[in-house]
């Protein structure tokens, strides 16, 4: 069971449906480039997650989850441009966040979606934004980088070299699923820690970006898959 299951889900719900206006409050709004989708997105994230750690007594992780990422943002559009990609098949969104990748490809018509993250507020969350995108989405907060993603036919990771520990384990993942024939796609934005040798791109967007801390308002984002051993 997650641990999302109670308490978070309850508190998030909690958030949602608590009238009111302003930086600290969630909105289920259109994501900017994916308006097919609708999220709940924090107008700013950062104050969000103060009032949340304040109202707690604890810390929190960083709500990842209320942001639309550029790499999401493009890896969503990419399915929903490219419906063939996903439908009938096995999908495992990593590192999910907000569910943004999981809820387009069910838009597609796959045959089953999991949506995993460590943090049980982006699993929470993911299941609220599933919800309000009339789609079925499993989720599982297990950490799966160890593993070959068991059953999955299709691995989408939006956004996820964004350190250098997490690029590390993350590229092992993606070549161990790809190595046992699964297809596997990458949305990134040129965060700095993917391994370009490794993986080539399919195509590039300009994207809207909803991102804290981020200059430009619009970011240039690839869309990727593992280069095939020998290439
Ligand atoms: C930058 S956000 C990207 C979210 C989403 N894929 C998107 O593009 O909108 C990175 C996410 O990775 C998650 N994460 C970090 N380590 C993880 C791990 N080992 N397994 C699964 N998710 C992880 C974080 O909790 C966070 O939600």
């Amino acid at each position: 069971m997650d641990r999302a299951d109670g308490e978070v889900v309850a508190a998030l719900r909690r958030e949602i449906r608590t009238p009111g206006h302003g930086l600290d409050r969630l909105r289920l709004v259109p994501t900017p480039f994916v308006p097919e989708v609708r999220l709940h997105l924090a107008d700013d994230p950062i104050v969000w997650w103060a009032r949340m750690e304040a109202a707690a007594g604890h810390r929190l992780p960083a709500p990842y989850w209320a942001s639309a990422w550029a790499g999401g943002q493009a890896l969503a559009r990419y399915l929903l441009d490219h419906p063939q990609l996903a439908a009938g098949r096995r999908v495992l969104d990593l590192a999910t966040g907000s569910g943004l990748v999981a809820i387009a490809a069910a838009l597609t018509g796959a045959a089953r979606v999991r949506a995993n993250d460590i943090d049980p507020y982006a699993v929470a969350a993911t299941r609220l934004n599933a919800h309000a995108n009339r789609v079925t989405v499993e989720t599982t907060d297990l950490d799966l980088l160890d593993t070959d993603g068991g059953d999955a036919d299709l691995l989408l990771a939006g956004d996820v070299f964004y350190s250098p520990p997490m690029a590390d384990r993350v590229l092992s993942f993606l070549e161990r699923v790809a190595a046992r024939g699964a297809d596997v796609l990458v949305g990134d934005p040129g965060r700095g820690h993917l391994p370009a040798g490794r993986l080539e791109v399919l195509t590039a967007y300009r994207v809207p970006t909803t991102e804290p801390a981020v200059g430009s308002p619009v970011r240039t984002v690839r869309v990727l898959r593992p280069r095939p051993p020998g290439r």
